[in-house]
């Protein structure tokens, strides 16, 4: 027999059917300045480099089923025990994983908006229905009407925090009346922990459907290897973990975090680096006009309303600059105009407020220092 393309089109499960296609996106380029992706500027340490190195001649042999050593380093690091935590490949991973657990095709997943795109995309990769709630006006959690659209459909709710794009914190009082009022599973990302020192992993024992998100991805330098994990009840976990792939972090990955999280002084030398920029990058980028909001992250979130200015019409012009910032406007939640940048290195920081100058002047916007 044969088939063609428009058959096997109609055979794709229409959950994915629907979903938009990837693209490779720009060609690597060691000139470019790369703040779209919120990663930490700085490559790992030479300690990571070296385990690296020894793990990769060990490779013919599969990893660790349950993550191995870096699960028992997770639970020293985080205080959890072993058995309350699950490695991912990358918190990407996890996000799917908890929907391909809790969710069946047609039940609800909550999503306060704007927020991280990975957590509607894997919910509809999984036949589920994204339910949207919009976030207050300052990117809080408005609680009434996320309570408000709670049905007995809803079986999980996810909360970056810090938020991505947005960047900033919840209360810890408040996702505790989030707890307290909610029928579901929470899910509370934590991908930015070590950039704000605040969690609520210290809960997941007194709320049984609290799952807490962590990465090694941002503070840890690690992105390029997936290395994600939860922390949440001893039985929640054997369920995430029943459905796992049997190796979902490689082997070249456990050893690299294991000894990342050993290089404590590193880590944070880098953090700290990160966080001396911020301020001083914040007030440039509102010098200019623009309107950017406080962050308790790695990255920044800019509203370029103030300038009258289409974010599109901004990150395109960088682009030409190859200087890359992640457009935010007319996103889930958002309106026209916003962006979002890392924070790089200092180099790389100068060389984006010189390239938002260099679209200002082109546009014959006159850049200004805002009331305050
Ligand atoms: C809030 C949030 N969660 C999860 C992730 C994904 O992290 P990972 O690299 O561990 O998959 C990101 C990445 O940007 C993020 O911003």
């Amino acid at each position: 027999m044969t088939l063609n393309l428009d058959t096997i089109e109609q055979w794709v499960n229409p959950a994915i059917r629907t979903l938009t296609s990837k693209s490779a996106g720009p060609a690597k380029d060691d000139q470019a300045i790369r703040l779209d992706k919120g990663e930490l500027p700085y490559p790992p340490s030479p300690r990571v480099v070296d385990a690296i190195a020894k793990a990769a001649s060990t490779c013919n042999r599969y990893p660790a089923v349950l993550g191995g050593v870096l699960r028992d380093k997770l639970a020293t690091y985080t205080g959890a025990k072993p058995e309350q935590i699950i490695l991912s490949n990358g918190s990407d991973d996890l996000i799917e994983l908890i929907i391909k657990v809790f969710v069946q095709p047609g039940q609800q997943v909550l999503l306060p908006i704007p927020t991280f795109f990975v957590y509607g995309h894997a919910t509809q990769v999984m036949g589920g229905v994204p339910v949207l709630v919009q976030r207050s006006p300052d990117f809080g959690l408005d609680v009434e009407a996320i309570v408000a659209k709670v049905t007995s459909d809803t079986k999980v709710l996810y909360i970056a925090n810090p938020n991505n794009p947005t960047a900033n914190l919840v209360a810890r009082d408040t996702l505790i009346e989030v707890l307290n009022r909610v029928n579901c599973m929470v899910v509370v990302d934590e991908c930015y922990f070590e950039l704000c020192q605040t969690t609520i992993a210290d809960l997941v024992d007194t709320y049984p459907n609290l799952i807490v998100l962590r990465s090694l991805s941002k503070s840890f330098g690690l992105a390029g290897l997936r290395i994600g994990y939860a922390i949440a009840n001893a039985p929640v976990v054997d369920y995430l973990y029943r459905a796992a792939q049997l190796f979902p972090v490689n082997k070249v990955a456990i050893a690299a975090g294991s000894a990342a999280l050993e290089d404590q002084t590193y880590i944070q030398a880098n953090i700290q680096r990160v966080l001396a920029e911020k301020p001083q990058l914040q007030q440039s980028i509102s010098a200019l006009g623009f309107k950017v909001y406080p962050s308790d992250t790695n990255f920044l979130f800019v509203d370029t309303q103030p300038l009258k200015l289409p974010s599109n019409l901004l990150v395109k012009a960088l682009q030409d600059q190859n200087i890359w910032v992640a457009d935010f406007g007319s996103k889930p939640g958002l309106a026209d105009h916003y962006f979002r940048t890392a924070i790089g290195t200092p180099n790389e920081n100068q060389a984006l407020l010189k390239g938002l100058a260099t679209v200002l002047a082109s546009l014959a916007i006159t850049p200004r220092t805002p009331n305050i």
